[in-house]
């Protein structure tokens, strides 16, 4: 698995396969193998980006984590 922080955007999941994500008690499977979660704080769609963040201006760096 990887992740990786887009510059001035969202963290990037990015997976061999299926995957379950539990959010504030609540399970969704994921069955795609790139999924953005929003780190701006502004989406209209949590816990995934849905673009706002340009609108925001939102910064930050970007980064990558390797899971193995
Ligand atoms: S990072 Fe894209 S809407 Fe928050």
């Amino acid at each position: 698995m990887k992740i990786q922080g887009n510059k001035n955007g969202p963290y990037v999941i990015m997976t061999e396969g299926k995957y379950v994500l539990r959010i504030r008690g609540e399970e969704k499977t994921v069955d795609q193998q790139v999924v953005a979660l929003c780190r701006c704080g502004t989406s209209r769609n949590k816990p995934f980006c849905d673009g706002s963040h340009k609108e925001a201006g939102f910064q930050a760096d970007e980064f990558e984590l390797e899971i193995s």
